[in-house]
């Protein structure tokens, strides 16, 4: 990685997402699961989402949304791509390297950040740190994630829930009081609840397990739903904090779309008003690392999020691990 003299703060300047095709609607899960489109409606907000097929691999999905980002900043120039995904191509290597050939940018630093569904904005404090390091200028971050070849496609309570997908931000160094300059951050994992989101084998502890359940992602839903509304409230209130922002100074409210019933228990709790809260989880279902670049795509294409907002931006996920980072949402057009 070449080592630049400049430093600066990481500035949004680019934006592009891509979803695969093939959508499966909730009428579609309740012909072979035992769910309905009520429930599944009622239970998350979810009616729709887009999955992958044979021919359609995170790598490819990265591609797509990553050419959009940089189509949107109006320049091919980077220095670093992080892919934030937990699901690579291959268990080994990193699949960032390939995505950063496949867009003609091969030889720049390229590495992945695993931090499931809070992979974004974990990616993004660690992009927004190696444009303050001033080891790049430039870097391109790409959100995908295949998460639905990870379960079980008989588990009702999974497969209604996850969805797949890409999206992308391009970061440039720039200054603080810039529209579209990101941070402060606040960061946090619980590995003594990994159990609550995992997939038990297939990792280096376990390669093969007997059990062919344990190769699929099983998930304790309730217990999630009540750590992911508080982790994210307390987190946005941290970063809040740090901005020197009160909750009336919030415009919008980006967050992972998991569930819009834990969408509106985290704006409730932190006495936002539903409205400031932007979603796009109707069409997308939860896409992990993807969904929080694919509802800011949404969110400025339906003119949601505004030049000049003030936007909260917040995670959670496996591991467990959650965050937050507010920034001035920036004049950019998805690619
Ligand atoms: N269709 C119909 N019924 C279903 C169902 C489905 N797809 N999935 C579960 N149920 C049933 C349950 O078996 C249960 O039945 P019972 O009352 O007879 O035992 C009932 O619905 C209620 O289940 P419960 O799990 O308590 O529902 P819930 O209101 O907590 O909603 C989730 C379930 C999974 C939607 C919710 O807990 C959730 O969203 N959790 C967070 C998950 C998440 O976001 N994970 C990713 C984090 S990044």
């Amino acid at each position: 990685m070449p080592t630049h003299g400049s430093r600066g703060v990481a500035v949004l300047a680019g934006l592009g997402g891509w979803l695969p095709p093939r959508v499966v609607d909730n009428d579609e899960l309740s012909q072979r699961l035992d769910t309905s489109d009520e429930w599944i409606r009622t239970r998350t907000g979810i009616r729709r989402r887009h999955v992958v097929t044979a021919d359609v691999s995170t790598v490819d999905m990265a591609v797509e949304a990553g050419g959009r980002a940089l189509r949107s900043a109006g320049s091919q120039d980077v220095d670093a791509l992080v892919l934030a995904t937990a699901t690579p191509d291959q268990v080994c290597p990193a699949s960032a390297p390939q995505v950063a050939s496949r867009l003609g940018l091969g030889g720049i630093a390229a590495f992945d950040v695993n931090a499931v569904c809070s992979g974004f904005v974990y990616a993004l404090a660690t992009a927004a740190g190696l444009i303050a390091a001033g080891a790049a200028q430039r870097v391109l971050l790409v959100g995908a994630d295949a998460f639905t070849t990870l379960l079980n496609p008989d588990d009702r309570s999974t497969v209604p829930i996850f969805g797949d997908g890409a999206g992308a931000v391009v970061l440039r160094a720039g200054e603080q009081d810039e529209l579209g300059a990101i941070g402060p951050f606040d960061l946090h994992s619980d590995g003594d609840l990994a159990d609550l989101l995992i997939v038990p084998a297939g990792g280096a502890k376990q390669k093969k397990s007997a059990n062919p359940d344990d190769h699929y992602f099983t998930m304790q839903g309730p217990a999630v739903f009540r750590h992911a509304t508080a982790r994210m409230a307390e987190s946005s209130r941290t970063v809040m904090e740090r901005a020197g922002w009160t909750v009336g100074d919030v415009d919008r409210f980006v967050g992972h779309q998991a569930n819009i019933r834990i969408l509106q228990a985290t704006a409730k709790q932190l006495g936002l008003p539903a409205d400031s809260l932007v979603v796009n989880i109707e069409r997308t279902g939860n896409t992990s690392a993807a969904s929080i670049p694919l509802a800011m795509v949404d969110g400025v294409k339906d003119g949601t999020l505004q030049a000049g907002d003030r936007v909260l931006v917040s995670a959670f996920g496996a591991g467990l691990t959650w965050g937050a980072t507010a920034l001035r949402w920036p004049a950019v057009t998805p690619g």
